[in-house]
């Protein structure tokens, strides 16, 4: 089975980040979401991956290499205008061949594996599979009606009224009938080539299509709100690792990773945490649930339920808390608000 990660798109409600990065190399406990996505694959066997690209190819092909350092072999596959999910396939035809594969949304972070759901596929082998998930509202998804059996009756991209509680969620299965079906269906009212509406053709000629539930974590990391959700859960298997340097006046409670060549000088860190390598953190506290990048620098801060991204610092500011702070950002105290900001950032201080 190959795999074909969609890794284009604009990004456009992760900004400011998704201005100068993909927003599929957002880390979430200092890993991109796309490696999370290239060890999933793996462990499901895959080894061959294709992956679409816009805009952001160049940034991507940089971190990722040919995939040889994340045991994969990754070949890229411009898309020049983000035309839909469906789109993608139409435009991965020589590299899919004539094979089964897994589509996966590459910004999609299913943290409990997908071993057992590529499994039902394998062995039950139906023209397509999707994967849903129960949510409490799910019109901003594409929603399936399930039988009993789990065959899919009807699929509809972002109902205004959902027939059911379940998502599709960003990774599907298919036999190479797909081909045909992409090929059938027109635009959508937001001019994108729908995988959703590609599905439901098959669905219409009577073709086995099948859904699976998966129960496990789930998240499209599409929002800030999303990845320090993300985070938090990925944090919470943490297992404590010290490879970095403490002083003796500081304090560590629970699980704390401090990756090598990170110093904390009198500081109170409480786990779930990770103190990123070549990070500096002075007479702070940190965390639960915070994950500090690399060559970052806390001196006298007090930040939890965060993610500070590689380079950015945090000088004499406590209180920070639901924040996500970009590559070589600072933040710091002063006399008076002094507010250089980005296109599209949000900033909330105590009224
Ligand atoms: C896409 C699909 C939608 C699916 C969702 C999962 O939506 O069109 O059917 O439920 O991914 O993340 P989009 O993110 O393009 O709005």
């Amino acid at each position: 089975m190959k795999a074909l990660v969609l890794a284009g798109g604009l990004g456009s409600r992760l900004r400011p980040f998704s201005h100068t990065m993909p927003k599929q190399l957002i880390p979430i406990a200092n890993k991109p979401v796309i490696e999370h996505v290239m060890d999933n694959l793996r462990a499901i066997g895959v080894r061959e991956v294709g992956m679409i690209v816009g805009n952001r190819r160049e940034e991507l092909e940089s971190k990722l290499g040919d995939g040889s350092a994340l045991g994969v072999d990754i070949t890229y596959i411009q898309q020049d205008e983000p035309l839909g999910l469906a789109h993608c396939v139409l435009i991965a035809r020589d590299f899919l061949a004539d094979d089964d594969f897994v589509m996966y949304l590459g910004d999609n972070m299913l943290i409990d594996g997908i071993e057992e759901i590529a499994d039902e596929f394998r062995t039950t082998r139906p023209t397509a599979q999707v994967v849903v998930h129960k949510v409490a509202d799910p019109r901003a998804f594409g929603v399936a009606e399930v039988d009993e059996n789990g065959r899919v009756r009807q699929l509809v991209e972002k109902p205004s009224e959902p027939r059911s509680d379940l998502a599709v969620i960003g990774v599907y299965f298919f036999t190479p009938a797909v081909h045909t079906a992409v090929e059938r269906i027109t635009p959508s009212a937001r001019g994108e080539l729908e995988i959703t509406d590609a599905i439901q053709w098959l669905v219409a000629e009577g073709m086995d299509v099948r859904a699976r539930i998966y129960s496990g974590f789930w998240k499209d990391t599409g929002r800030v709100e999303e990845v320090l959700d993300c985070n938090r859960e990925l944090l919470d298997r943490l297992t404590a690792t010290v490879r970095g340097e403490v002083d003796e006046q500081s304090q560590m409670v629970g699980a704390v990773v401090v990756e090598e060549g990170a110093r904390v000088l009198r500081s109170r860190i409480v786990g779930p945490a990770i103190i990123g390598a070549g990070s500096l953190v002075e007479d702070s506290t940190v965390g639960p649930h915070t994950t500090i990048g690399e060559d970052c620098l806390l001196r006298g801060a007090g930040i939890g339920y965060s993610i500070l991204l590689d380079g950015a610092s945090v000088d004499n500011v406590r209180g920070v808390h639901g924040s996500v702070i970009g590559r070589e950002a600072s933040v710091a105290s002063a006399e008076r608000n002094r507010l250089v900001v980005g296109d599209h950032s949000s900033i909330e201080v105590p009224a």
